[in-house]
């Protein structure tokens, strides 16, 4: 097939990308407005086109869209920190980006695989025996979170409405190389590399449930390759750790004592846990996720950023400096 895969410059899109390549005969093109979380670096050497536009942009995405096979949505603004100061480019891309597409694929009748995020389900309580799963009612805290769940809704409709050929899938917080700064874990190991201390928002209680970026990208283009029109999976791999344990982790692979971090000012309406049953996927598609050693997962990233500081270096004190406005 020949995909196109919107945000392929960014960390989860520019992943996919590379295991497309690695895994598949589909060629890439990559529609991507490459904002300051994208990155040509990540493509470098691959041979795919890179179409730089915006997807919200309803002539480029027609343009290119008549061209695939199938696309595959990962273009999205994703950062909720962002979306608390400024949520204008979250409604933009993730909601009429969305839009385009979807206007674009149904006129063309194109397959759509449509990536999305657990947070569209809100949160869980710590103690709750519950995790999500496909039938979990929609209940978004943030912008950012609101944004992906009007997304997916657009999507659903799109389906029943006008008999678009898509997928959706919604998956949990990824960590692997190529990161932005600005998000937990490569945050937080850039600072130690800078004599910085780690930074954790709250009580550090809250929950992720982390994923190996690759196993994400496997995921995505197994349900792409053989999911059933219509349907939605969750993409998990029973990662759940709290803040304070992937914290003092992150300190200990890196030689500093596992206390040496600050406790700051927490995330306004911070989502407690997330947590992901994944058990429609493995079962129907027979996914299962290869990176189930988080610390051993963790341990590569650390080098990965140890070995690109140039990549990242030219971030950091900027991400740095908004953080410090809100004394995080
Ligand atoms: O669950 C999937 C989601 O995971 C994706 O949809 C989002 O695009 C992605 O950004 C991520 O959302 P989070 O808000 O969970 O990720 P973030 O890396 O910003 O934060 C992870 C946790 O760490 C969260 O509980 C907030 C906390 N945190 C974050 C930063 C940046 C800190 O304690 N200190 C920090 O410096």
């Amino acid at each position: 097939m020949r995909l196109l895969v919107t945000g392929g410059a960014g960390f989860i899109g520019s992943n996919f990308v590379h295991h497309v390549l690695a895994h598949s005969d589909h060629t890439v093109t990559v529609l991507d407005k490459l904002t300051y979380a994208a990155s040509r670096e990540a493509l470098t050497g691959l041979p795919v086109e890179l179409v730089v536009g915006d997807v919200a942009d309803a002539e480029v995405v027609d343009d290119q869209v008549a061209r695939a096979d199938a696309v595959v949505h990962f273009a999205a603004e994703s950062h909720n920190d962002n979306s608390l100061t400024d949520p204008s480019p979250f409604i933009r891309t993730n909601l009429l980006g969305t839009f385009a597409i979807l206007e674009a694929v149904r006129k063309h009748d194109v397959r759509l695989h449509h990536v999305s995020t657990d947070e569209v389900y809100g949160d869980l309580a710590l103690d709750d025996p519950m995790r999500f799963t496909e039938d979990t009612p929609y209940a978004p805290s943030s912008p950012y979170s609101a944004s992906k769940a009007g997304s997916d809704h657009l999507v659903r409709a799109w389906v029943r409405s006008f008999g678009v050929r898509a997928t959706v899938s919604n998956c949990s917080n990824n960590y692997g190389p190529w990161q932005h700064i600005e998000k937990f874990i490569p945050r937080q190991i850039t600072n130690v590399i800078d004599g910085i201390r780690p930074k954790v928002y709250g009580d550090g209680l809250n929950v992720r449930d982390w994923i190996h970026a690759d196993d994400h990208s496997s995921a995505v283009l197994r349900i792409l390759e053989a999911g059933r029109v219509g349907e939605t999976y969750l993409i998990g791999a029973d990662g759940e750790k709290n803040n304070l344990e992937v914290v003092r982790m992150v300190l200990e692979l890196m030689g500093q004592p596992a206390d040496a971090f600050d406790q700051v000012t927490d995330r306004a309406g911070h989502d407690r846990r997330y947590a992901i049953e994944s058990g429609k996927l493995r079962a129907e598609l027979g996914w299962a996720p290869q990176f189930e050693d988080f610390e051993a997962g963790l341990a590569d990233t650390i080098a990965w950023y140890q070995a690109h500081e140039e990549w990242w270096r030219p971030h950091k004190s900027a991400t740095e400096a908004t953080y410090a406005l809100k004394g995080q």
